[in-house]
């Protein structure tokens, strides 16, 4: 079957559908701001940057997903017009700037950082090398020379997936509130890119 990869903007409205619908599976439980499920999905629609989401696809079907940040840009921003077209203006307000207080923060420091902000790939379909491909992706853009991520304690799978692609881990974070959410404190894994020499 033909695999892609595509940037989330080139999508259909039903792949953007199923983008959104793997992000839910894989951090919904992160985003406790609304128990509506239905809403969610509209707001993330709205809010994936077109860009900096990268879409893995076998044949029409959406199989994994990869938001990058930058120093500069990272790829979902809880816009304030959104939020409030969906929450209404008080709430709408409050969760723009929460929820953007960690979405939006500067979590790399140089140019050639490049921070893997999301991944995910499709339940069904793990174990079979997409989260790989995906990773490789992100290790070939030419711009950067070291690639992030952050991962909670408790993911034993994920830290496995990215210690056997490379990944070391630089820091653990054993304090944060972030605790709170159940899946265990925030582990930063780095991997050093050494590009090939072009002759
Ligand atoms: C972490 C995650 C992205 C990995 O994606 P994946 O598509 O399963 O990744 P891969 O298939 O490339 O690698 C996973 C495993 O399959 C193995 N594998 C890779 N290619 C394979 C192939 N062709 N055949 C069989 N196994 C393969 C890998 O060695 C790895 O081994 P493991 O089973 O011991 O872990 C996925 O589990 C996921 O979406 N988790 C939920 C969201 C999440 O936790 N994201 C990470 C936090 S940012």
């Amino acid at each position: 079957m033909k695999e892609n990869i595509l940037e989330f903007g080139e999508l259909s409205l039903s792949q953007k559908e199923e983008a959104v619908a793997l992000f839910l599976d894989g951090f919904g439980k992160f985003m406790t701001f609304s128990k509506d499920e239905k809403v969610k999905k509209q707001l993330f629609m709205e809010i994936f940057d077109s860009k900096l989401f990268l879409c893995y696809l076998e044949g029409d079907k959406v199989l994994g997903l990869m938001g990058l940040g930058t120093n500069k840009i990272r790829p979902i921003n809880f816009k304030k017009d959104v939020c409030k077209k969906y929450f209404g203006k008080f709430k709408g307000t409050i969760i723009s700037r929460q929820m953007n207080a960690s979405f939006q923060k500067a979590v790399v420091k140089g140019d050639k950082e490049l921070y893997l902000d999301t991944l995910v790939t499709h339940p069904s379909c793990r174990s079979k090398g997409i989260g790989t491909i995906l990773v490789n992706k992100a290790c070939n853009l030419k711009d950067y020379d070291s690639i992030i991520v952050e991962v909670f304690s408790k993911n034993k799978k994920a830290i496995k997936f990215y210690e056997k692609n490379e990944f070391v881990i630089s820091k653990k974070h054993k304090f944060s509130f972030m605790r709170l959410l159940g899946s265990g404190y925030p582990i930063k894994m780095t991997k050093n890119i050494k590009h090939k020499e072009t002759i």
